[in-house]
């Protein structure tokens, strides 16, 4: 795969001041909401102390927070229970019949559109049907060798001689949003703008306007791409999308462009997030770095653990839609159901001693891409993608170690959790 433009030289692009909105930065503005997160406490010794006490925590978290969290929100009048427990958070996602993803419509729905996060069967189950077939296995070793390896080549290309570098900044926050505009299949030119999108997206819970106005400019920059590859398909996720064909139906465009859109907050965000809370993990425990560096089959292990470990996802949220005992909890019709993926992947019933980050703990399935009908669907995907980072700062920048000049990096967030920056050296 060949590149026109240096990251660096499409960094410049998509910062470049916009008419009229001078003075704003997207990637300057969306740093700062990270760093803000300084402010908010660990929620670990917070969930730690509340499932000691109980599998489920009745009422709002904010308090706790310190600040308004986006659950307690969106959940407005009605009741809210945190689901803590693995066993309950496991119990309420299989249960899609009384917890409801409809809530979904209410957030990210004014912003995405009607996305496969917001269906409830039978809707979902078809829906999902379509486009599931994009994502196997199989077919994320093809984007493996075609897209990621050459993406994240390109990214350390800039600075592999250099020695030291930000791999937050540098790398994890936009190899992610490049591997999906290439998914897309859209052209290189355009990917300045895309990205500057994608970012006013990622940043929407603090920029709510500049989220539905980014929003908006992708429905319109996408709706010709979907239309010109009904017509004329090529070798891309769109034309995949635009032509998968179930039982008679196709589906619309409005439903490819959600789908296009959900991919930012859904794929290039989490993945930039996880990637980075894995090496934030190994870089703070050397031995274990150096483990995998020697012996590659245990990546998959630093890939499962730091997924546990961090969850870049806490909570996700559903509707109950009928009375139910969670747990030994009763959660009751209609309230607002917190699901607390990163508290159920330290409980202690089910991972010993969990906040430690232990590459070779006995391996149990963590619960950091749901379960049930609405498990990730970009899970090979997700997976591929840290393996393949990894691999390649292994193999690129030999003796890649913490820079000891830098502040140490720090896990920051109560919703979505990850390092702002990552400072790093390696022997050139
Ligand atoms: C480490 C990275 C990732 C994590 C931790 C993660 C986590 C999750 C979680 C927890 C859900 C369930 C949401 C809910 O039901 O409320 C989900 C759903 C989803 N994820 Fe991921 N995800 C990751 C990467 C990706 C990637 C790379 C893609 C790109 C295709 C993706 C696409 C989706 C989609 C489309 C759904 C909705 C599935 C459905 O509703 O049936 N995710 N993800």
């Amino acid at each position: 795969m060949k590149f026109q433009m240096t990251p660096a030289e499409m960094l410049k692009a998509a910062r470049a001041p916009e008419p009229g909105d001078e003075g704003y930065d997207p990637f300057e503005a969306n740093d700062q909401a990270h760093l803000a997160q300084e402010g908010v406490p660990d929620p670990y010794p917070v969930f730690s102390e509340l499932l000691a006490k109980c599998p489920a925590h009745v009422g709002s978290m904010s308090e706790i927070a310190g600040a308004t969290t986006t659950s307690d929100l969106l959940a407005g009048e009605r009741q809210v229970v945190n689901v803590l427990s693995f066993d309950g958070v496991e119990a309420v996602l299989r249960d899609g019949a009384i917890f409801s993803s409809a809530g979904y419509a209410d957030s990210m729905g004014l912003v995405m559109g009607h996305t496969i996060l917001e269906m409830d069967e039978p809707e979902h189950g078809r829906y999902r049907k379509l486009i599931q077939q994009a994502f196997t296995r199989r077919e994320m070793e093809r984007w493996e060798r075609e897209i990621v390896i050459p993406v994240l080549d390109h990214y350390v290309d800039a600075f592999a001689e250099r020695g030291r570098a930000d791999l937050v900044a540098e790398l994890m926050f936009v190899f992610p949003m490049h591997v999906i505009a290439i998914a897309l299949g859209l052209p290189e030119t355009d990917l300045p703008a895309f990205y500057r999108r994608a970012v006013e997206i990622t940043n929407m819970a603090n920029e709510v306007e500049r989220g539905f106005a980014a929003s908006q400019w992708l429905y319109d920059y996408l709706e010709p791409v979907v239309e010109s590859r009904r017509a004329e398909p090529r070798d891309d996720l769109i034309s995949l999308l635009a032509h998968r064909e179930l039982e008679g139906t196709r589906l619309t465009n409005d439903e490819i462009i959600a789908f296009c859109r959900l991919l930012l907050p859904a794929g290039a965000e989490t993945t930039y997030r996880a990637a980075s809370n894995m090496m934030v993990g190994l870089l703070c425990n050397p031995d274990q770095l150096e483990a995998v560096n020697q012996d590659r089959s245990l990546m998959t292990a630093a890939v499962e653990e730091s997924l546990r470990w961090e969850t870049p996802l806490v909570g996700i949220g559903r509707t109950a839609i009928a009375d139910e005992v969670v747990d030994g909890v009763e959660i009751p019709a209609g309230a607002a159901v917190n699901i607390s993926l990163g508290c159920a992947n330290r409980d202690p019933s089910k991972f010993e001693d969990p906040d430690r980050f232990d590459i070779f703990r006995e391996s149990k399935s963590h619960i950091s891409f749901a379960t049930g009908p609405h498990l990730c669907l970009g899970i090979h995907l997700a997976r591929m993608e840290m393996r393949a980072t990894l691999t390649c700062l292994l193999d690129r920048l030999p003796g890649l170690r913490l820079d000891p000049e830098a502040e140490p990096p720090k896990i920051l967030g109560w919703g979505f959790r990850s390092p702002a920056a990552l400072h790093v050296v390696w022997d050139v």
